[in-house]
């Protein structure tokens, strides 16, 4: 199995297993609990089906569409995801050339490996920039003013990390920031020498956007969970959303919304944007899958803010429909991360061809040259 032959979100994943040792590859797979949202995600999208129309004259396919008031010219793009240089040593600075390569968003992490301002002078494309709240004021305020600082274009508000998940294949292999070699997760290191290589060699881990402020995650190993639990603040709430949105003073989003209730006090705080997501299912085992619950949602809020589909996608087929619900645009984390870590910026640019391809032609087959032109009329429900 090499790159070549990567034709798929399945194939980059099995290519990213081989390469990885095992306590970050299922760091990457794995999910809350049973994983059932986690697989509900993907299986939602097979419940609806597309009902095409013929006879379009469908040769030129424009797939741009507008996020935040940014025009990319792809309708989904690459999430923020935490610690990418774990998944490939040159991490953020991959995907980040390979979002700009096909002028789609590339978002960043409070948790990433490489600074705001290096990604900001490395790539000119739409950036838009994930915050954790954190107990400490002072980390809050600072890296506010260092994300504006490097011009980032969107502030995204991570709403559903509240306390951590139950991940409970990190809690079996021992997955920790940075990774902690034990007795017992030596072989997997071992058994995957060329990743050691490139870890101990490519320069220092860590997590230059947060380490002034906290030691935990680059020179003290904890896992995400316990991050989660213990440095994030868990009295926040709708009055400290709304002065952070404030604060910002620019485009602000909340990044996993689930209820219609919750995304219309989103645009009563001023939020110009909403992920429905579920942190891919790796928070609450058991919640709805976001493309379940895109269309009441859209009803609500959609004509005011952009709304986007975030978790589960595998295939353009499922961006077609969630475009088609009427979500502005689709995003994903494992969507890119398998393909980083198969091959670094040359995977990513390869999936992302790949979601490009398929959705073109999906969109042709469709009848579609634009995605204003998907609508509800296109889908039918299995099971309504
Ligand atoms: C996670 C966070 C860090 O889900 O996004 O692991």
């Amino acid at each position: 199995m090499n790159l070549q032959n990567c034709y798929n979100f399945d194939d980059f994943r099995k290519l990213a297993k081989k390469k990885l040792p095992s306590p970050i590859f299922h760091y990457i797979d794995g999910a809350a609990d049973d994983e059932i949202t986690y697989r509900r995600n993907t299986s939602s999208f097979n419940d609806v089906d597309l009902v095409p129309n013929i006879l379009k004259g469908v040769e030129n396919v424009d797939l741009s569409t507008t996020i935040f008031d940014k025009k990319i010219d792809l309708p989904f793009y690459c999430a923020p995801t935490a610690l990418q240089r774990l998944f490939h040593y040159d991490g953020e600075r991959a995907v980040g050339k390979a979002a700009q390569k096909f002028n789609t968003m590339f978002g960043v992490s409070s948790l990433a490996t490489v600074s705001v301002e290096e990604i900001s002078s490395l790539i000119n494309t739409p950036k838009m920039f994930q915050f954790y709240f954190h107990k400490d004021r002072g980390l809050n305020d600072a890296v506010m003013e260092r994300v504006k600082a490097a011009k980032f274009d969107v502030m995204a508000l991570t709403v559903d990390t509240i306390t951590g998940g139950n991940r409970e294949r990190d809690l079996r292999t021992g997955f920790t920031s940075p990774p902690k070699l034990t007795l017992s997760s030596f072989l997997s290191f071992a058994l995957k020498p060329m990743w050691g290589i490139n870890y101990l060699t490519k320069g220092k881990f860590e997590l230059p956007n947060l380490q002034d402020h906290v030691d935990e995650g680059t020179n003290i190993s904890t896992s995400i969970g316990n991050y989660f639990s213990t440095m994030l603040d868990q009295s926040m709430s709708w009055n400290d959303a709304e002065k952070l949105c404030s604060q910002w003073g620019g485009h602000f989003a909340l990044k996993g919304v689930m209820s219609v209730e919750d995304a219309k006090r989103a645009v009563d705080i001023g939020c110009t944007g909403i992920m429905v997501s579920n942190h891919g299912g790796r928070q609450l085992d058991g919640s709805r899958a976001p493309f379940d619950q895109l269309a009441e949602i859209v009803d609500a809020v959609g004509d005011k803010i952009d709304v986007i589909c975030e978790g589960g996608i595998q295939r353009g087929t499922h961006m077609l429909k969630a475009l088609s619900i009427g979500a502005k645009a689709c995003s994903g984390g494992r969507l890119y991360l398998y393909a980083l870590a198969a091959a670094g910026q040359e995977g990513v640019e390869r999936a992302l061809n790949q979601y490009r391809a398929e959705l073109e032609r999906g969109m042709k087959l469709m009848g579609c040259t634009k995605i204003s032109d998907l609508n509800r009329n296109n889908l039918r429900f299995r099971n309504k």
